[in-house]
């Protein structure tokens, strides 16, 4: 297993999506498979990134702090997290990255696409995904899965048409790089959505998986 090469695996999407719900189901397919496997998120992922966490998801802020506090929390998390445990062999599962940061400051709140993708550039360099699952869903749809399960933080309490801007920029961020993303259409019943899933990986990774 050790000779086989690790995968780094994001998910994204708006809020209420279907994000975690798949990432926990994939990790257990992968963990099944006998990988070793480190599942993460962002904002967030380390010590100093959850405490960064809490400041962007509740502290009222300018948008460009906030763009900037995501990319200090994503080399933190990359720096310490990610690529030692890629290189140790194990596979990476993480709740959002880079793309959710064109999608929310940049499609939700209109922060400049060069300043997004310097940023991208400077705290990556070559470095992201394997592969990007996005979980695409109508605003309606995820706001009221959203209002079942829990109380809104910072983000969660934009508007709708915030989050069909969010939702935009994804799908156009799919759409310029196909070959990382594979949309999917998170309206369905998740038996479906994980069927399709399990599809992808096995068409993408075999044989490492
Ligand atoms: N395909 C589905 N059909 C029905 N309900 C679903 C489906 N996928 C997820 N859910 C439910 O919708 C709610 C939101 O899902 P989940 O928390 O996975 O979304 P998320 O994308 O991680 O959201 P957030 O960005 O806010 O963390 C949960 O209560 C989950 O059980
Ligand atoms: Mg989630």
């Amino acid at each position: 297993m050790s000779a086989r090469r690790a995968r780094f695996i994001t998910v994204e999407g708006i809020d209420g999506a279907g994000k975690s719900t798949h990432l926990e189901w994939l990790a257990a397919q992968l963990r099944a498979l006998g990988h070793s496997l480190l599942v993460s998120r962002e904002p967030g992922g380390t010590e100093l990134g959850e405490r960064l966490r809490e400041l962007v998801l509740h502290a009222d802020m300018d948008v460009e702090t906030e763009t900037l506090i995501m990319f200090a929390a994503r080399r933190e998390h990359m720096a310490r997290v990610i690529l030692p445990a890629l290189a140790a062999g194990q596979w990476v599962l993480c709740d959002r990255f880079s793309d959710a940061s064109f999608a929310y400051q940049g499609g939700g709140k209109g922060v400049a696409h060069d300043k997004l993708s310097t940023l991208e550039r400077w705290v990556q360099g070559d470095f992201g995904p394997d592969l990007t699952l996005l979980f695409d869903i109508p605003t309606e749809q995820a706001r009221s899965r959203l209002a079942a399960a829990r109380s809104p933080d910072r983000f969660e309490r934009e508007g709708q048409a915030f989050f069909e801007r969010v939702r935009d920029a994804y799908l156009k961020r799919a759409a310029a790089q196909p070959e990382r993303f594979v949309v999917i259409d998170a309206s369905r019943g998740i038996e479906a959505i994980q069927e399709q899933i399990g599809d992808e990986i096995r068409q993408r990774f075999t044989p490492d998986v």
